[in-house]
């Protein structure tokens, strides 16, 4: 079944001919409500519309939850895995597409009926039995294995499911998570998510949100985690290791579970320590910490090179140092929380995780973040931090950039100049409030902004975010 996608001139006469070998189970679909009816069902896009990633994401439906049963052998670095998807249909849906990049697909079933699929580069492609009618709920089961490979992204970095000399570093920004289960891997898409995951004994793998249950038999030992916020699938991980682990609750009852490889502990140990205090110190400034667990996986994985805000739980490729733990845990409420609509933004992400970081050394003895905005302003104009602005960073290949962190920090000092720190802060808050669990766009930030300010803060915002070259300070 993994033949290459059909010519739509030999699809059609395929589905003619279905048509009347299928007319009586659609009959019943049909009174049953579930099936749209014959003729007004279309496939599904094969991406979500981002112009930086094409093919991440697809049309045609939204995944409410994500159920990822997988095992997973550190000796043979094997995967077998099961996915439950519960999705919405968003049109008459004929065909639709998940993303998935390797690994063997030994089946799919849609709504319990076993459904035709192929495979086409990044895009396994369902045809389900009954076409899904708008609106409707449907479920589809994708059962696969294999041996999970990184996508190398335009920037050069590994992402995705990362083997490591002892398990495995599971971080999916922008495009990994296709490389270890089937979804709908845009931003725009988020949805709550439980995962089973069994590793030999010794060994722990560490996914989102709070442990939900832990167990060994015959020496494989499995855990089951639960996230019941809204998730995009690139926040998502399984990172799997030989760990020291450790749970408590902090004050605000927050769940906390931190993983530590042994090799980086006594590093990590008194930047963990102060995560509660970091957590309270974020509360203050940007609102209620918007999950219920937290916590760290601090992995040692020398090749990654970089850490994630993987949702409730970042993950360190080594033991971070304090200004990396206040960036990650940033994330949750810009980005993790409020979600991007499109990669292109990337700025409401990086440039509000970065200013965090400024924010907190000044608060904390540190560099005031004007002396930092000072040191970067004084940079040269042929400077690479003045490349491309944060707000366009033209390509994939750029959201990363020093632009995009430094410089979207850069804006956001400029906006607290221009209106002053308590609207500021509040600025901030608001926009954490409006958009939590789901999803803010730059346009929508900078008419926030506005509002909450009564001032006209859209040119000075719109220079430091779009216009080409240093921008000049006002
Ligand atoms: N969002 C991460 C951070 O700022 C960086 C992820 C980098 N990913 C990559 N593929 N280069 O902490
Ligand atoms: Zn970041």
């Amino acid at each position: 079944m993994t033949s290459p996608r059909r010519s739509a001139a030999r699809r059609t006469t395929v589905l003619r001919r279905e048509a009347v070998l299928l007319t009586a189970p659609l009959v019943v679909a049909a009174l049953l409500g579930a099936a749209a009816p014959a003729g007004s069902a279309k496939p599904g896009a094969p991406g979500a519309g981002d112009s930086y990633f094409p093919l991440s994401g697809n049309g045609g439906y939204d995944v409410s939850h994500y159920g990822l049963t997988l095992r997973y052998d550190i000796a043979s670095r094997h995967l077998d895995g099961k996915a439950v998807l519960t999705a919405r249909a968003t049109q008459n849906l004929s065909r639709f597409d998940l993303d998935l990049r390797g690994l063997t697909v030994t089946g799919v079933t849609v709504d319990g009926a076993a459904a035709r699929f192929t495979r086409d580069g990044q895009e396994l492609v369902v045809t389900p039995r009954h076409a899904p009618r708008k609106g409707r709920e449907f479920r589809v089961t994708v059962t696969y294995r294999g041996t999970p490979k990184p996508v190398t992204d335009p920037d050069g970095s590994p992402d995705g499911w990362i083997p490591t000399d002892d398990g495995a570093f599971v971080a999916n920004e922008p495009q990994g998570a296709m490389t270890w289960f089937p979804s709908n891997s845009h931003p725009k898409d988020k949805a709550s998510y439980d995962f089973t995951v069994t590793v030999p004994k010794g060994y722990t793998a560490v996914a989102n949100g709070v442990l939900r249950g832990q167990s060994t038999v015959h020496g494989l030992t499995t855990l089951r985690w639960h996230e019941a916020e809204p998730m995009a699938a690139y926040l998502a991980t399984a990172t799997v290791g030989k760990f020291r682990t450790e749970q408590y609750t902090t004050r605000d009852g927050i769940k906390v579970y931190n993983a530590v490889d042994a090799r980086e502990a006594k590093k990590a140990a008194p930047v963990l320590k102060q995560l509660p205090s970091v957590l309270e110190w974020e509360s203050r400034l940007f609102g209620p910490y918007p999950f219920r667990a937290a916590g760290s996986i601090v992995d040692h994985a020398p090749s990654v090179g970089y850490a994630l805000e993987t949702q409730t739980r970042p993950v360190y490729d080594s033991a971070p140092d304090l200004a990396t733990l206040v960036h990650e845990n940033a994330h949750q409420w810009f980005g993790d929380s409020v979600s991007l609509t499109s990669w292109k933004d990337i700025w409401l992400n990086e440039g509000f995780a970065t200013y965090a970081e400024w924010l907190y050394s000044e608060q904390h003895g540190g560099a005031s973040a004007q002396k930092t905005f000072d040191a970067l302003y004084a940079r040269p104009a042929k400077d690479g931090l003045w490349a491309y602005p944060p707000g366009d960073p033209g390509s994939g290949k750029n959201i990363f950039g020093t632009p995009v962190y430094a410089r979207g920090a850069m804006a956001l000092h400029e906006l607290r100049r221009a209106v002053g720190d308590k609207t500021f802060f509040r600025v901030l808050r608001a926009w954490a409030d409006a958009h939590r669990a789901g999803h803010g766009t730059t346009a929508e930030f900078i008419r926030l902004a506005q509002r909450e300010s009564g001032k006209d803060v859209g040119p000075l915002l719109n220079t430091w975010l779009y216009a080409k070259g240093k921008p000049a300070r006002a």
